[in-house]
């Protein structure tokens, strides 16, 4: 009999839970490792085909995920077939092509294809290049004339870091003053070290946010469910931005003519230009669009799954991950159908107290086993650990509680009677994912 595929993720959020929850239902896998994964990410064979199910065992590996060497030696050791990449980190250090160097079968954009997302300034002259629409903006790296533009240039703007910043760096101003004092932390203070050494001002604009992911094996952009993000950490996006909150797939106003446009006017320009530059993108290409009166323009680019989508847009598909990921590295994406259930799924994210600040840890965490056997919920875990038989609290986001159903509505009711089982000290949520009236783009 041939042997099944091993397979390595990268990560320890919801997001990774999720991808290893998809490659685990794969026909061809025989297991999936995580590292260094969460108390969620360890599960025995479930032989059989129940609903929503993973077939094959998962495995956490205490091995950091900057730890290249140490991840190469581990995925030469296992004879792993094919490492997935979850976070922009280790994108940023070069895992793809330190794997791929190492003869390493892995998914994601190299560190040169990276850019797209872990410099804002690179991503911002490459829109503009091949006029992908993009808010107005202007570059610094010194806060003297950043200053005097936004005295030049009055009206809404958004002060943004140009390098990575764990999502926390971009600053939507109401005034001029806070505006101001958005660069004076970035490039002043230095909150996020060089990644604010480089700023952008960027014109402000209004409209409905989507994020729109799309698989890329460098020529072809294959889009996946539209989702919604919600951002900030109190209902009706009240209080400061987070991680992300929740999220729901697909988002009913978002049709196929309107996918259609975004791939016509922005994945697919920006993958041809990548490839002209001899930097192919392959791996996971996400916009994180804003959809005015005219269109949709691009806020920031991330080259990889984000978190929570991941874990609104994966229990939907019912495309075997395995083969859409091969068939990117294959270069075959063209020759793919992507297969979606029917239906909604709607994510909502447990976190702990204080969050998005500093949290405390080791609070116990009771009625998972309950909230599981919901209809058609999944429970990720992202910062949670195991102490002896308890599993408690080990981080700002802790969990995701994802739920399928026959529509939004019916996603959501699921999603929060799974919600009303599970406690922590302090445990916060949104009460709104997936229930405020629907948007018009
Ligand atoms: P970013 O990290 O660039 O995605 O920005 C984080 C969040 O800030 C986005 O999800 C938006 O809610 C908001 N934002 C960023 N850029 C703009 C913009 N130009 N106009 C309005 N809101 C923005
Ligand atoms: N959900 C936002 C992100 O993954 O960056």
């Amino acid at each position: 009999m041939k042997k099944g595929k091993r397979v390595l993720v990268i990560g320890s959020g919801g997001r990774e839970h999720a991808l290893a929850w998809a490659l685990a239902r794969a026909a061809e896998v025989e297991i999936v490792y995580v590292a260094p994964g969460n108390g969620g990410t360890s599960w025995p064979p479930f032989p059989g085909d129940r609903e929503l199910q993973p077939r094959a065992p998962a495995r956490s590996v205490p091995i950091p995920p900057d730890d290249l060497q140490a991840l190469i030696a581990f995925a030469r050791e296992q004879a792993i077939d094919l490492t997935v990449v979850g976070p922009e980190a280790p994108l940023a250090r070069g895992i793809v092509d330190a794997f791929q160097a190492a003869g390493l079968r892995i998914f994601g954009p190299t560190r040169a294809a990276a850019r797209i997302e872990t410099s804002k300034a690179f991503a911002k002259a490459l829109m503009r290049a091949c006029s992908v629409p993009t808010p107005d903006y202007a570059v610094f790296h010194n806060l003297e004339e950043a200053r005097a533009y936004l005295r030049a240039h009055p009206g809404p703007v958004v002060v943004k870091a140009s390098g990575l910043a764990g999502g926390k760096g971009a600053f939507v101003c109401e005034s001029a003053e806070e505006a101001e004092e958005a660069l004076y932390r970035l490039m002043g203070e230095r909150v996020f070290g060089e990644a604010g050494d480089t700023v952008i001002i960027e014109e402000r604009l209004y409209g409905s946010e989507l994020s729109l992911l799309a698989l890329s094996d460098g020529r072809t952009a294959m889009p996946l469910l539209p989702a919604r993000d919600h951002k900030r950490l109190m209902d009706g996006d009240r209080g400061p931005n987070t991680g992300g909150m929740g999220a729901y797939a697909p988002v009913p106003e978002v049709g196929p003519e309107a996918i259609e446009q975004a791939v016509r006017q922005i994945l697919m320009p920006v993958l041809d230009a990548m490839a002209r530059q001899g930097t192919p993108f392959v791996g996971v290409l996400y916009a994180g669009l804003m959809w005015t009166a005219s269109g949709p323009f691009v806020l920031e680019f991330n080259a990889r799954f984000g978190d929570p989508e991941a874990q609104a847009i994966l229990p939907l598909l019912e495309t075997d991950l395995l083969g859409a990921l091969e068939a990117c590295l294959a270069g075959r994406l063209e020759d793919l159908n992507l297969r979606w259930r029917p239906g909604a799924c709607v994510t909502v994210v447990l976190a702990s107290p204080g969050y998005p600040g500093s949290v405390p840890e080791g609070l116990p965490i009771s009625g998972l086993d309950d909230a599981a056997a919901q209809e058609g919920v999944l429970i990720f875990h992202a910062g949670t650990r195991w102490e002896g038989t308890r599993l408690v609290t080990a981080g700002g986001r802790v969990l995701s509680v994802s739920a399928i159903g026959p529509d939004l509505g019916e996603a959501a009711a699921r999603a929060y009677a799974a919600v009303e089982r599970i406690h922590f000290e302090g445990m916060c949520f949104r009460r709104d994912i997936g229930r405020a009236s629907v948007r018009s783009l």
